[in-house]
Protein backbone atom coordinates (compact mmCIF):
# COMPACT_ATOMS: atom_id res chain seq x y z
CA UNK A 1 0.00 0.00 0.00
CA UNK A 2 1.58 3.46 -1.09
CA UNK A 3 1.98 6.23 1.57
CA UNK A 4 3.58 9.55 1.54
CA UNK A 5 7.54 9.63 1.54
CA UNK A 6 9.77 9.58 4.65
CA UNK A 7 12.72 8.83 5.86
CA UNK A 8 13.73 5.63 7.13
CA UNK A 9 10.82 3.65 5.70
CA UNK A 10 13.35 0.98 4.61
CA UNK A 11 11.70 0.31 0.95
CA UNK A 12 12.85 2.49 -2.15
CA UNK A 13 9.45 4.16 -2.78
CA UNK A 14 9.00 5.29 -6.30
CA UNK A 15 7.47 8.30 -7.83
CA UNK A 16 7.35 9.12 -11.59
CA UNK A 17 4.85 11.11 -14.25
CA UNK A 18 3.37 9.87 -17.01
CA UNK A 19 2.32 11.09 -20.29
CA UNK A 20 2.27 10.48 -23.43
CA UNK A 21 4.88 11.73 -25.81
CA UNK A 22 6.18 12.34 -22.85
CA UNK A 23 9.25 14.20 -24.30
CA UNK A 24 11.83 16.44 -22.12
CA UNK A 25 10.51 16.69 -18.39
CA UNK A 26 12.08 18.64 -15.54
CA UNK A 27 10.35 16.91 -12.77
CA UNK A 28 12.53 14.22 -12.55
CA UNK A 29 15.18 17.11 -12.19
CA UNK A 30 13.40 19.07 -9.52
CA UNK A 31 12.43 15.67 -7.48
CA UNK A 32 15.03 13.34 -6.90
CA UNK A 33 17.23 16.93 -6.04
CA UNK A 34 14.63 17.18 -3.45
CA UNK A 35 14.71 13.63 -1.78
CA UNK A 36 18.41 13.87 -1.74
CA UNK A 37 18.13 17.21 -0.15
CA UNK A 38 15.93 15.66 2.57
CA UNK A 39 17.90 12.41 2.59
CA UNK A 40 14.28 10.85 1.96
CA UNK A 41 14.78 7.19 0.20
CA UNK A 42 12.92 7.76 -3.19
CA UNK A 43 13.54 7.80 -6.53
CA UNK A 44 11.68 10.01 -9.79
CA UNK A 45 11.25 8.46 -13.12
CA UNK A 46 10.08 9.82 -16.65
CA UNK A 47 7.80 7.02 -17.52
CA UNK A 48 6.14 7.42 -20.96
CA UNK A 49 2.41 5.82 -20.80
CA UNK A 50 0.62 5.45 -23.87
CA UNK A 51 -3.29 5.85 -23.48
CA UNK A 52 -4.25 2.25 -23.61
CA UNK A 53 -1.54 1.45 -20.99
CA UNK A 54 -3.12 3.87 -18.13
CA UNK A 55 -5.47 1.86 -16.79
CA UNK A 56 -2.60 -1.08 -16.22
CA UNK A 57 -0.28 1.71 -14.68
CA UNK A 58 -2.89 3.08 -12.33
CA UNK A 59 -2.90 -0.52 -10.85
CA UNK A 60 0.66 -0.98 -10.95
CA UNK A 61 0.72 2.37 -8.42
CA UNK A 62 -1.61 0.29 -6.35
CA UNK A 63 0.47 -2.89 -6.00
CA UNK A 64 3.91 -1.65 -6.12
CA UNK A 65 5.76 1.25 -3.46
CA UNK A 66 5.00 4.01 -5.87
CA UNK A 67 4.25 6.66 -3.68
CA UNK A 68 3.28 9.14 -6.02
CA UNK A 69 2.46 10.22 -9.70
CA UNK A 70 2.86 13.79 -11.82
CA UNK A 71 0.37 13.39 -14.61
CA UNK A 72 0.81 15.77 -18.01
CA UNK A 73 -1.40 15.26 -21.35
CA UNK A 74 -3.31 13.13 -22.02
CA UNK A 75 -4.18 11.78 -19.16
CA UNK A 76 -5.14 14.43 -17.11
CA UNK A 77 -8.61 14.10 -17.27
CA UNK A 78 -8.60 10.25 -18.72
CA UNK A 79 -7.05 9.38 -15.07
CA UNK A 80 -9.99 10.75 -12.74
CA UNK A 81 -12.09 7.48 -13.05
CA UNK A 82 -8.97 4.98 -11.98
CA UNK A 83 -8.51 7.20 -8.71
CA UNK A 84 -10.62 6.35 -5.24
CA UNK A 85 -10.92 10.28 -5.03
CA UNK A 86 -10.04 13.68 -6.11
CA UNK A 87 -10.06 17.07 -4.60
CA UNK A 88 -12.32 20.23 -4.63
CA UNK A 89 -9.89 21.76 -7.33
CA UNK A 90 -9.03 18.58 -8.69
CA UNK A 91 -13.17 18.65 -9.22
CA UNK A 92 -13.41 22.50 -10.21
CA UNK A 93 -10.33 22.05 -12.93
CA UNK A 94 -11.75 18.86 -14.35
CA UNK A 95 -8.33 17.84 -14.32
CA UNK A 96 -5.52 16.26 -12.19
CA UNK A 97 -2.07 16.50 -12.32
CA UNK A 98 -0.74 14.65 -8.95
CA UNK A 99 -1.45 11.49 -7.39
CA UNK A 100 -0.73 10.70 -4.25
CA UNK A 101 -2.15 8.45 -1.08
CA UNK A 102 -3.69 9.17 1.79
CA UNK A 103 -5.11 6.57 4.50
CA UNK A 104 -5.12 4.28 2.30
CA UNK A 105 -6.93 5.97 -0.73
CA UNK A 106 -5.39 6.87 -4.27
CA UNK A 107 -6.16 10.63 -4.57
CA UNK A 108 -5.59 13.09 -7.57
CA UNK A 109 -5.27 16.76 -7.02
CA UNK A 110 -4.39 20.10 -9.23
CA UNK A 111 -1.23 21.88 -8.34
CA UNK A 112 -1.23 23.16 -11.66
CA UNK A 113 -3.89 25.80 -10.23
CA UNK A 114 -1.84 26.95 -7.38
CA UNK A 115 1.27 26.63 -9.36
CA UNK A 116 -0.45 29.20 -11.37
CA UNK A 117 -1.68 31.41 -9.04
CA UNK A 118 1.14 31.71 -6.22
CA UNK A 119 3.32 33.75 -8.50
CA UNK A 120 0.38 36.35 -8.54
CA UNK A 121 -0.29 36.11 -4.66
CA UNK A 122 3.74 36.31 -3.63
CA UNK A 123 2.74 40.10 -5.75
CA UNK A 124 -0.19 40.11 -3.69
CA UNK A 125 -2.07 40.22 -7.20
CA UNK A 126 -5.79 39.56 -5.82
CA UNK A 127 -8.43 41.69 -7.71
CA UNK A 128 -8.76 43.41 -11.00
CA UNK A 129 -9.82 42.32 -13.99
CA UNK A 130 -7.70 39.88 -16.62
CA UNK A 131 -8.36 38.48 -20.20
CA UNK A 132 -7.13 34.89 -20.63
CA UNK A 133 -5.82 34.02 -24.35
CA UNK A 134 -6.59 30.33 -24.88
CA UNK A 135 -9.51 27.63 -24.30
CA UNK A 136 -6.90 24.69 -24.26
CA UNK A 137 -6.55 22.37 -21.30
CA UNK A 138 -4.32 24.52 -19.62
CA UNK A 139 -6.56 27.93 -19.39
CA UNK A 140 -8.82 25.74 -17.47
CA UNK A 141 -6.22 25.13 -14.26
CA UNK A 142 -5.74 29.64 -15.21
CA UNK A 143 -9.37 30.37 -14.60
CA UNK A 144 -9.79 28.35 -11.62
CA UNK A 145 -6.30 29.97 -10.21
CA UNK A 146 -7.82 33.20 -11.02
CA UNK A 147 -11.00 32.86 -9.66
CA UNK A 148 -9.38 31.41 -6.14
CA UNK A 149 -7.76 34.55 -6.04
CA UNK A 150 -10.84 36.52 -6.33
CA UNK A 151 -9.49 38.72 -9.88
CA UNK A 152 -12.55 39.24 -12.07
CA UNK A 153 -14.18 40.08 -14.28
CA UNK A 154 -12.47 37.86 -16.45
CA UNK A 155 -12.59 37.67 -20.41
CA UNK A 156 -11.57 34.46 -22.25
CA UNK A 157 -10.60 34.54 -25.61
CA UNK A 158 -9.14 31.74 -28.25
CA UNK A 159 -8.63 31.35 -32.10
CA UNK A 160 -11.64 28.76 -31.93
CA UNK A 161 -14.38 31.30 -30.86
CA UNK A 162 -16.59 28.26 -30.09
CA UNK A 163 -13.96 26.79 -27.71
CA UNK A 164 -14.40 30.15 -26.20
CA UNK A 165 -17.78 30.39 -26.10
CA UNK A 166 -18.06 27.30 -24.32
CA UNK A 167 -15.65 27.37 -22.02
CA UNK A 168 -16.67 31.08 -20.72
CA UNK A 169 -19.94 29.91 -20.58
CA UNK A 170 -19.03 26.68 -17.81
CA UNK A 171 -17.12 28.90 -15.93
CA UNK A 172 -19.75 31.60 -15.75
CA UNK A 173 -16.96 34.23 -17.34
CA UNK A 174 -17.07 36.63 -20.45
CA UNK A 175 -16.34 35.78 -23.61
CA UNK A 176 -14.66 37.93 -26.44
CA UNK A 177 -13.91 37.19 -30.24
CA UNK A 178 -10.52 36.44 -30.42
CA UNK A 179 -10.53 39.35 -33.27
CA UNK A 180 -11.23 41.79 -30.79
CA UNK A 181 -9.16 40.54 -28.23
CA UNK A 182 -7.27 43.33 -28.40
CA UNK A 183 -10.16 46.37 -27.21
CA UNK A 184 -10.51 44.16 -24.27
CA UNK A 185 -8.56 46.26 -21.69
CA UNK A 186 -7.71 44.61 -18.35
CA UNK A 187 -5.44 44.58 -15.33
CA UNK A 188 -3.91 41.18 -16.34
CA UNK A 189 -3.25 39.55 -19.47
CA UNK A 190 -2.34 35.62 -19.67
CA UNK A 191 -0.94 33.83 -22.10
CA UNK A 192 -2.06 29.85 -22.31
CA UNK A 193 -1.49 29.22 -26.13
CA UNK A 194 2.01 27.91 -27.44
CA UNK A 195 2.25 30.72 -28.98
CA UNK A 196 5.91 32.01 -28.75
CA UNK A 197 6.89 28.31 -27.63
CA UNK A 198 10.09 27.37 -28.50
CA UNK A 199 9.86 25.51 -31.68
CA UNK A 200 7.26 26.27 -34.30
CA UNK A 201 6.09 29.04 -32.40
CA UNK A 202 9.20 30.69 -31.20
CA UNK A 203 9.44 34.49 -32.34
CA UNK A 204 5.41 34.54 -32.30
CA UNK A 205 3.29 36.57 -30.19
CA UNK A 206 -0.75 35.90 -29.26
CA UNK A 207 -0.86 39.96 -28.54
CA UNK A 208 -0.31 42.96 -30.49
CA UNK A 209 2.40 44.82 -28.88
CA UNK A 210 0.64 48.52 -29.69
CA UNK A 211 -2.78 47.03 -27.23
CA UNK A 212 -0.68 46.52 -23.89
CA UNK A 213 -1.31 49.27 -21.71
CA UNK A 214 0.57 50.58 -18.47
CA UNK A 215 0.30 49.21 -15.40
CA UNK A 216 -1.36 46.13 -17.03
CA UNK A 217 0.79 42.59 -16.03
CA UNK A 218 1.60 40.38 -18.51
CA UNK A 219 2.05 36.41 -17.92
CA UNK A 220 2.77 33.94 -19.87
CA UNK A 221 2.78 30.23 -19.49
CA UNK A 222 5.30 29.34 -21.49
CA UNK A 223 8.43 28.71 -19.84
CA UNK A 224 10.79 27.29 -22.69
CA UNK A 225 12.52 30.01 -24.15
CA UNK A 226 11.98 32.34 -20.56
CA UNK A 227 11.43 35.23 -22.11
CA UNK A 228 8.98 35.38 -25.16
CA UNK A 229 8.20 38.02 -27.59
CA UNK A 230 4.50 38.22 -25.47
CA UNK A 231 6.79 39.49 -22.21
CA UNK A 232 9.90 40.60 -24.02
CA UNK A 233 7.39 43.59 -26.25
CA UNK A 234 5.31 43.80 -22.86
CA UNK A 235 8.58 45.01 -20.87
CA UNK A 236 10.13 47.01 -23.47
CA UNK A 237 6.69 49.22 -22.93
CA UNK A 238 6.58 48.98 -19.67
CA UNK A 239 4.41 46.26 -18.38
CA UNK A 240 5.12 44.15 -15.66
CA UNK A 241 5.60 40.51 -16.23
CA UNK A 242 5.20 37.23 -15.06
CA UNK A 243 7.74 34.17 -16.24
CA UNK A 244 6.33 31.03 -16.81
CA UNK A 245 8.86 29.21 -14.98
CA UNK A 246 7.28 30.59 -11.98
CA UNK A 247 4.41 28.47 -12.53
CA UNK A 248 6.08 25.43 -13.31
CA UNK A 249 8.55 25.75 -10.20
CA UNK A 250 5.35 26.78 -7.94
CA UNK A 251 3.26 23.60 -8.90
CA UNK A 252 6.63 21.65 -8.33
CA UNK A 253 7.05 22.67 -4.99
CA UNK A 254 3.54 21.61 -4.28
CA UNK A 255 3.70 18.33 -5.48
CA UNK A 256 6.97 17.63 -3.33
CA UNK A 257 4.86 18.83 -0.24
CA UNK A 258 1.66 16.62 -0.52
CA UNK A 259 4.25 13.62 -1.49
CA UNK A 260 6.59 14.72 1.13
CA UNK A 261 4.97 17.05 3.89
CA UNK A 262 8.35 18.93 3.20
CA UNK A 263 9.36 22.21 1.67
CA UNK A 264 11.60 22.85 -0.84
CA UNK A 265 13.49 26.42 -0.95
CA UNK A 266 11.74 28.34 -3.35
CA UNK A 267 14.95 30.46 -4.64
CA UNK A 268 17.27 27.26 -4.25
CA UNK A 269 14.69 25.45 -6.51
CA UNK A 270 14.15 28.43 -8.81
CA UNK A 271 17.69 28.75 -9.46
CA UNK A 272 18.26 24.77 -10.22
CA UNK A 273 15.54 25.21 -13.13
CA UNK A 274 16.93 28.27 -14.60
CA UNK A 275 20.15 26.34 -14.45
CA UNK A 276 18.46 23.79 -16.40
CA UNK A 277 16.66 25.61 -18.81
CA UNK A 278 18.72 28.26 -19.78
CA UNK A 279 22.24 27.69 -18.46
CA UNK A 280 21.97 30.94 -16.33
P1 LIG B 1 -4.60 21.66 -25.57
O1 LIG B 1 -4.24 22.48 -24.38
O2 LIG B 1 -6.09 21.47 -25.68
O3 LIG B 1 -3.82 20.39 -25.70
P2 LIG B 1 -2.99 23.28 -27.43
O4 LIG B 1 -2.69 22.81 -28.82
O5 LIG B 1 -1.89 23.33 -26.44
O6 LIG B 1 -4.26 22.48 -26.90
O7 LIG B 1 -3.61 24.73 -27.56
C1 LIG B 1 -4.03 25.45 -26.45
C2 LIG B 1 -4.83 26.63 -26.95
O8 LIG B 1 -3.99 27.44 -27.76
C3 LIG B 1 -6.01 26.20 -27.80
O9 LIG B 1 -7.15 26.83 -27.29
C4 LIG B 1 -5.64 26.66 -29.20
O10 LIG B 1 -6.69 27.24 -29.95
P3 LIG B 1 -7.77 26.37 -30.79
O11 LIG B 1 -8.83 26.05 -29.80
O12 LIG B 1 -8.20 27.28 -31.86
O13 LIG B 1 -7.03 25.16 -31.29
C5 LIG B 1 -4.64 27.75 -28.95
N1 LIG B 1 -3.70 27.81 -30.08
C6 LIG B 1 -2.88 26.83 -30.50
N2 LIG B 1 -2.16 27.24 -31.54
C7 LIG B 1 -2.55 28.51 -31.81
C8 LIG B 1 -2.20 29.49 -32.79
N3 LIG B 1 -1.29 29.24 -33.71
N4 LIG B 1 -2.84 30.68 -32.75
C9 LIG B 1 -3.78 30.95 -31.82
N5 LIG B 1 -4.15 30.07 -30.87
C10 LIG B 1 -3.56 28.87 -30.87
Amino acid sequence: MGQQVRCGQGETQQLGIIGFPLGHTLSPLVHNWGFSKFGLDAVYTAWPTPPEDLESMVERIRSEPIAGLSVTIPHKTAIIPFLDSITGLAHAVGAVNTVFWRDGKLWGDNTDVAGFAKPLAVRDVRSGSALVLGAGGAALAVIVGLQELGIGPLYLANRTDEKAEELAAHFDINFIPWAERGRCRTRILVNTTPIGMAGKFEGLSPWNKYDFEKGQLAYDIVYNPGETRFLREAQSLGVNVIMGVEMFLYQALEQFRIWTGRDLPVDETRRLLEQALYGT
